[in-house]
């Protein structure tokens, strides 16, 4: 069962119009559906109406009121066949029941807490009723929900409530939502329960007056306040930078504790991971801080880039998810540091696309065929699918990019479309053919791009010689060159202005590589330069420069590019960690050069922008080197690289780092902005350096910090330096924080977290005892994401231990988790993927546990392709 780009047609009916009335009961909940259906003049005719279902059970169906002998129809909980249906506009009323209490894998109708609410994206609703459940079918909706006024007594569905009343003497309840927008299924949404509520009025630019409420865990109200604060933003700079409009009189957030993704922009009825929407200084640090901001913003901003505008076929996804994680990426910038916000973008993507790029999971960025369509919710889909934007925007200038878009939303306003829709908007107000740009979004892989510099000073003339290629990838053996936008310039080495001109290079300062080999000539350059390429990481590739360490410290001191500032010191760090772990001389002169580099920087400018300090003081991460490494990788080897490393620095800079404690403590109360944050990031990985310098020290700071932290970030900085250093203050730290926060799950995943990345030989033990936790529950995604996924992703060593135990735990999880829960499952899957890249023993351990998975029978068509896909011979 591959569904297949090429495949797609048109569906052979349409649904104008639905109501649904939908009776909650904890395990018989019964829904009514009345849909509007016509053949689609674009479909074929005579065709059978065949509509999706997903383990739901059929009560009765009636066509124009008539109800339907058994002749007429085929019903199995896969699909509901009518087989001749009529030639014109027919109702189709069916009845369904289906139990939200069993169903544990948070797609369609649910519970949490005793709450009720759906996840209808990719295809869940097909699990509420049967329906043409794909996102070219779009119908308005009217929604009628009831349930005991005891256990729900707050009712909200898509668009604005249009009746509510009681039922008489039954102790039940009932609201009528209608959403005049026309929608997909995979948008629509309802909750009931017991919640409480924060609110505020928002006037549009064009004068609507909108309500915005939060929806919570009664008694945590005011833990919803950031985020509401950061709605009311979002809507602001939509329409500021975008021009864009909210369009109903209601904006309603719901907060739910079991969700399988971050969050969802159902129209006008947002559900969200309640980790992205809960915060207070005792409870959330400064990263879940920006974390809620940006995700609030993300799905509010999916009401023009995926709902006004749609999808016409999951092929699209990126089409809503790039534009929309570009959005949001662009909202983060201007609310808190450009630059800041750069780097951290960069290193998701390096961690998560560039990883999933190398591994045999690589797809493009609009797949061309899945088994499963909850896979492909990617790093490359949404992360790659961003620089896609992005690029564009560098290429064509940030006018005519504004243009497009208006163009776009405009012409595709209540349609779903297509990537095709999309750059043509851009060509048509550009001129541009974006035929060669548009491989971005059809061939998988992160292109290499090498480029030496050659400087001639008797001509006063300095070239730059580019070449390109992209690795194999699954099913694309033979890779064609991409348009690749180099931002660049050329730094002098002693900081003065330097005079360079070429023709090629844009005003903007971007040269645009599209072909396998091209060169740059710049005349009228007075001294030997060196080049700062791809600046603000103008395009997602790799990059191989031949500068040497010295020339990429100039680039630290002098470039007036803050990404390459740091991209220049995580380079040559990069270099002596890669040659460290793998065994390679590497002199000590080097290790020197770095730290005082490192050093100096920090005397002379880390506290102008403290943020952007920490980020430079940050190695690259074991994952990170392993990439780089990218064959027989040992952990081990690498662990101990890094632990050196920062040892080395944290003795270098001791003094420095000792006045940064001091002058960057917290005075006055917690406030999450951009610049507190950062003066808490340089604080805190000041105490990481010391510690790595000095663990005797490192503990008695740390020790006191944890105690007398006054936020949770700095509390969770310090718990974190402690798991470094094993023995009895730690583990007695651990046992206080546990104490503290016994009724905060939110918190406790934190400290499930810690502990699961601790990279020492007992952690698997450990992890297997807090699995029997009270706090731990094997059916809530955050907690197993915490506790299982912390293991995996985080802790490189452990998971990846030579004896293969780590791989063995980790399937025997996967297995478990997918009789509950596919989604939750398959992600916890995807950590395997890089294994190939293994050392020998490592990779038999890894692929033994894999087919382990793969021969399992009754596995769920999530872990089956994941599990099949990761085994596939390259
Ligand atoms: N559209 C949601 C978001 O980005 C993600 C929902 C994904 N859900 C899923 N079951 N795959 O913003
Ligand atoms: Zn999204």
């Amino acid at each position: 069962q591959i569904v297949r780009l090429e495949d797609y047609r048109p569906s052979d009916f349409l649904i104008d119009r639905v109501e649904l009335d939908v009776r909650l009961h904890p395990t018989a909940t019964r829904v009514t559906a009345t849909l509007s259906l016509r053949p689609n003049p674009k479909g074929r005719a005579d065709a059978p109406l065949v509509l999706d279902g997903d383990e739901v059970s059929l009560t009765s169906v009636a066509l124009d009121g008539r109800p339907l002998p058994d002749s007429e129809f085929e019903a199995s909980p896969q699909s509901l066949t009518i087989t001749q249906p009529p030639r014109g506009p027919f109702t189709l009323t069916i009845e369904t029941e289906i139990d939200p209490t069993s169903n544990t894998k948070l797609m369609g109708l649910y519970r949490s807490s005793g709450n009720y609410c759906t996840q209808c994206e990719a295809e869940g609703f097909r699990r509420i009723t049967y329906f043409l459940d794909r996102p070219d079918v779009m119908a308005v909706y009217t929604t009628r929900i009831e349930a005991d006024k005891d256990e729900a007594p707050v009712l909200l569905g898509n668009g604005n409530r249009i009746e509510a009343g009681e039922i008489a003497g039954t102790g039940r309840h009932y609201a009528v939502w209608h959403d005049p927008h026309p929608k997909p299924s995979y948008l629509f949404a309802l909750v009931g329960g017991r919640l409480g509520r924060v609110g505020k009025t928002f006037r549009t630019m064009g004068g609507r007056e909108v309500e915005l409420a939060i929806y919570v865990e009664a008694g945590k109200e005011s833990r919803a306040d950031y985020a509401l604060d950061a709605l009311e933003r979002s809507m602001r700079w939509d329409e500021r930078v975008f021009g864009r409009e909210y369009d109903l009189d209601v904006f309603n957030i719901v907060a739910v504790s079991d969700f399988n993704m971050g969050a969802m922009e159902n129209k006008g009825l947002n559900i969200f991971n309640d980790k992205y929407v809960l915060a207070s200084p005792e409870t959330a640090t400064d990263v879940d801080y920006a974390n809620i901001e940006a995700i609030i913003a993300h799905e509010y901003f999916h009401n023009w880039s995926g709902n006004r505008v749609t999808c016409r076929d999951w092929f699209q996804l990126c089409l809503k998810e790039g534009l929309t994680v570009f959005r949001d990426q662009e909202f983060s910038s201007d609310e808190r540091s450009r630059p800041v916000h750069r780097i951290a973008e960069v290193k998701t993507l390096r961690a998560r696309q560039f990883l999933e790029d190398a591994s045999p999971l690589s797809h493009p960025v609009r797949p061309t065929q899945y088994r499963e369509i909850n896979n492909f919710y990617t790093a490359t889909v949404y992360e790659k699918g961003a620089e896609i934007v992005r690029m564009l925007k560098t290429i064509i200038g940030p006018e005519d990019f504004r243009r497009g878009m208006d163009l776009y939303f405009e012409r595709c306003d209540g349609t779903a479309a297509t990537v095709e829709d999309f750059l043509a908007a851009f060509a048509e107000v550009t001129g541009h053919d974006l035929s060669h740009f548009a491989r971005w979004y059809a061939q998988a892989g992160t292109p290499r791009v090498t480029v030496t510099g050659t400087y001639d000073p008797a001509a006063k003339t300095y070239r730059l010689d580019f070449t390109q290629a992209t690795p194999p990838t699954p099913g694309q053996p033979d890779k064609e060159p991409m348009a690749i936008p180099v931002a660049l310039g050329l730094v002098s080495r002693d900081g003065e202005p330097l005079q360079a001109a070429s023709d090629r290079v844009s005003p903007q300062g971007v040269f645009l590589l599209d072909k396998a080999a091209d060169s740059l000539a710049f005349t009228g350059v007075t001294s030997q330069p060196v080049p700062s390429l791809f600046r603000e990481f103008s395009a997602p590739v790799r990059t191989s420069l031949d500068l040497s360490n010295e020339e990429l410290l100039v680039l630290l001191r002098h470039d007036s590019d803050a990404f390459n500032r740091w991209q220049a010191t995580q380079t040559v760090a990069m270099r002596l960690l890669v040659a460290q772990a793998k065994g390679d001389a590497v002199a000590d002169s080097d290790l020197a050069d770095l730290a005082s580099a490192l050093c100096a920087f920090m005397e002379a400018d880390a506290l102008d922008d403290p943020a952007f300090a920490a980020l430079v003081l940050a190695l690259p991460s074991e994952a990170d080197i392993a990439q780089e490494i990218g064959r027989d990788i040992d952990p081990d080897a690498i662990h101990h690289a890094r632990k050196a490393m920062r040892r080395r620095i944290g003795q270098a800079c001791r003094e420095t780092l000792h006045r940064f404690r001091d002058s960057l403590a917290e005075r006055g109360p917690y406030s999450p902005d951009a610049a507190s944050a950062g003066r808490r990031a340089l604080r805190n990985a000041s105490l990481d350096l010391l510690a790595a310098a000095d663990a005797a020290l490192g503990e008695q700071l740390a020790v006191e910090q944890v105690d007398d932290a006054g936020n949770m970030t700095d509390r969770l900085a310090a718990l974190g330096v402690l798991m470094t250093l094993p023995g009895d203050a730690r583990e007695a730290a651990l046992a206080r924080f546990e104490e503290r926060y016994r009724d905060e799950p939110l918190v406790l995943d934190k400290w499930f977290t810690l502990q699961a990345a601790i990279p020492e030989d007992g952690t698997l033990e450990r992890v297997r005892r807090l699995m029997e936790h009270q706090a731990f529950a094997i059916g809530n995604p955050n907690r197993v994401r915490a506790l299982v996924g912390s293991f995996a992703m985080l802790n490189q060593v452990r998971f990846n231990a030579k004896d293969g135990s780590g791989y063995d735990f980790l399937a025997d999880i996967v297995l478990q988790v997918d009789e509950l829960n596919p989604q939750l499952a398959a992600r916890l899957l995807t950590s395997f993927s890089s294994w190939r890249m293994m050392e020998k023993t490592r990779q038999t351990h890894a692929k033994n546990a894999l087919q382990r998975i793969a021969g399992k029978p009754n596995l769920s068509r999530d872990v089956g392709d994941i599990a099949a896909r990761s085994l596939e011979e390259p």
